[in-house]
């Protein structure tokens, strides 16, 4: 990927693995159109539908919604249930209501400083490192739980360090190990994992028992997310749905400010 690899010349100091990683992503990393800016914004917008749902299905809707609202002074001006429209299908609503508040922070008073991305609405540690990493290009990990997994598995002994002027590949090329190879409960360690070589887990047969462990997740049949997801999918197409549909759900999507009630009905919010 030729615009991959021009930004990723080679590595030449440093940890033979780290070398190793940044060359094969230079050659092999996958082209996502997020890879292609490194405007705040946009890689804002993608982090924040990638969290909820996986990258090829958060292809089209980037690219739609790069298209409608390029910058964050585009999306501070759309009304929230606009934004809850175009979000429907990604899962967790929360989100969109998040961004839409953070661009409209943006746009009235500018950008936080680096080390203050977090005072953004639905910003955490891993967003504001992502942003630091994917648009600022600076030498920080974004610790989610796939990098967690490729660090704990791969480097055991703790990160050897980022090259100067790798930051943003290093970041990337973690994305596509974990997602591709070290993933976790298949990892393809035997089918051309590029950091095979030398890896002490694989060659012990340890690398699933070197897995950090998360809590699981809530079963989501029949809990108030799906209910909630029932809800916001049916007023985002019809406009409208009866509270008493489900009053529960409808309660918790009011005091989210992602609905408002309109005598015995949600409405999408009007701001
Ligand atoms: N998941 C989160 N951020 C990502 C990125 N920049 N590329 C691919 N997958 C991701």
């Amino acid at each position: 990927m030729a615009d991959l690899a021009s930004m990723s010349a080679s590595a030449s100091a440093g940890d033979p693995a780290v070398r190793q990683l940044i060359e094969w992503f230079a050659r092999d990393g996958t082209d996502f159109p997020w890879r292609r800016t490194r405007d705040r914004y946009a890689i804002l917008v993608a982090e924040v539908q990638l969290q909820s749902t996986q990258v090829a299905r958060v292809v089209p809707y980037f690219d739609a919604w790069m298209e409608r609202w390029p910058t964050a002074c585009d999306l501070a001006q759309a009304s929230l249930g606009e934004v809850l429209g175009a979000w429907q299908g990604l899962g967790y609503p929360r989100r969109a209501r998040n961004l839409h508040r953070a661009a409209r922070r943006i746009c009235d008073v500018g950008w936080p400083d680096a080390d203050r991305l977090t005072e953004l609405p639905g910003v955490g540690p891993y967003t504001a490192a992502a942003i630091r990493c994917f648009a600022d290009g600076a030498a920080v990990l974004p610790a989610d739980i796939n990098v967690m997994r490729v660090l704990s598995r791969r480097f055991p002994d703790g990160w050897p360090g980022t090259p100067d002027g790798h930051g943003w590949a290093v970041g990337q090329a973690f994305m596509d190990l974990g997602r591709e190879w070290c993933t976790a409960r298949a990892p393809r360690c035997d089918e051309g994992c590029p950091l095979r070589e030398g890896c002490a887990a694989a060659d012990e047969g340890r690398v699933l028992e070197m897995t950090p462990t998360r809590r699981s997740q809530s079963r989501f049949a029949g809990s108030l997310r799906q209910r909630r997801g029932v809800l916001m999918r049916e007023l985002t197409t019809l406009g409208t749905v009866a509270i008493d549909r489900d009053p529960g759900a409808a309660a918790t999507l009011i005091a989210d400010g992602l609905a408002r009630a309109a005598d015995d009905h949600l409405c999408l919010p009007s701001d």
